[in-house]
């Protein structure tokens, strides 16, 4: 079983965007994926299609002999999801007193080692419990940052801070790698921002995916890029990242 973080503490640089892509990519490949969502704003749900819920709670605080049973299954084939929802802000109050609660979600992960092939965290926009203990349980971070003037910026924060919890923590986690996302070709700012990043982390900064209205239009309807009518920009960058985690 692979574990990957899909993280930055910014909010809209399409993390959940990426994460949820990612893994139905995966599923249709033939991976039995599991999407976990650590954002309370349980935008994995929505972007699904899913009704709201709060999946994650139960995982963590109600079930816990009984963690298996806590993620529901997606409607697609071989994808399923552990949903978020605004009871994870009481979650983490709770777990602010547990001890050993950086490694939460490795624990409970193990109970699902036997069932799936890959399983993907979709973190919230901030640096909190959630973010330590998914890179914690994870094998490779990925970056998904917007091209602005604050990118190069904002993924040294997140590189700073798996390499704190590196230091504090049994954790193995490694830089998979950046993922640039918004890319406008007609701008010269994507492209100078582009090229800042490649400077400063060469070859860890994967293809960028397009800026591309298919996108939300998706997202409203609660669908993936593959399963919108018709193949999109953003849909085929997306394969060629699925290409480069799923071998
Ligand atoms: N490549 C893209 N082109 C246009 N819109 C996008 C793209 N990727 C994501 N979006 C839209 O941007 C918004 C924020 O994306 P989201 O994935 O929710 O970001 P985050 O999880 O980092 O907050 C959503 O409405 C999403 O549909
Ligand atoms: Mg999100």
């Amino acid at each position: 079983m692979s574990i990957i973080t899909f993280a930055n503490q910014k909010g809209g640089v399409a993390k959940t965007t990426s994460a949820v892509n990612v893994a139905h990519g995966a599923a249709l490949r033939g991976y039995k994926t599991l999407l976990i969502d650590l954002d309370s704003q349980g935008n994995v749900a929505d972007s699904l299609g899913l009704p709201e819920g709060s999946d994650l709670y139960r995982w963590l605080v109600d079930d816990e002999e009984y963690f298996q049973n806590c993620s529901m299954p997606s409607g697609r084939d071989r994808l399923d999801v552990i949903r978020s929802s605004k009871k994870t802000e009481k979650l983490k109050e709770i777990l602010s007193s547990r001890n050993f609660r950086e490694r939460i979600l490795s624990i409970g992960l193990t109970d699902y080692e036997e069932i799936y092939d890959l399983v993907i965290f979709d973190c919230p926009p901030s640096v909190d419990i959630f973010q330590v203990a998914a890179l914690v349980a994870s094998d490779y971070l990925v970056v998904p940052t917007k091209l602005d003037q604050f990118a190069v910026k904002g993924v040294i924060e997140i590189i700073r801070s798996l390499d704190a919890v590196m230091r504090g923590t049994e954790c193995h986690c490694k830089l998979a790698g950046i993922l640039p996302t918004f890319f406008d070709r007609v701008t010269t700012e994507s492209h100078q921002q582009l090229e800042n990043l490649v400077a400063e982390y060469g070859n860890l900064v994967w293809p960028p995916i397009p800026v591309d209205n298919t996108c939300r239009v998706a997202n409203r309807k609660g669908k993936t890029l593959f399963e919108m009518q018709t193949p999109s920009k953003a849909g085929l960058a997306y394969a060629e990242i699925i290409d480069r985690i799923v071998r």
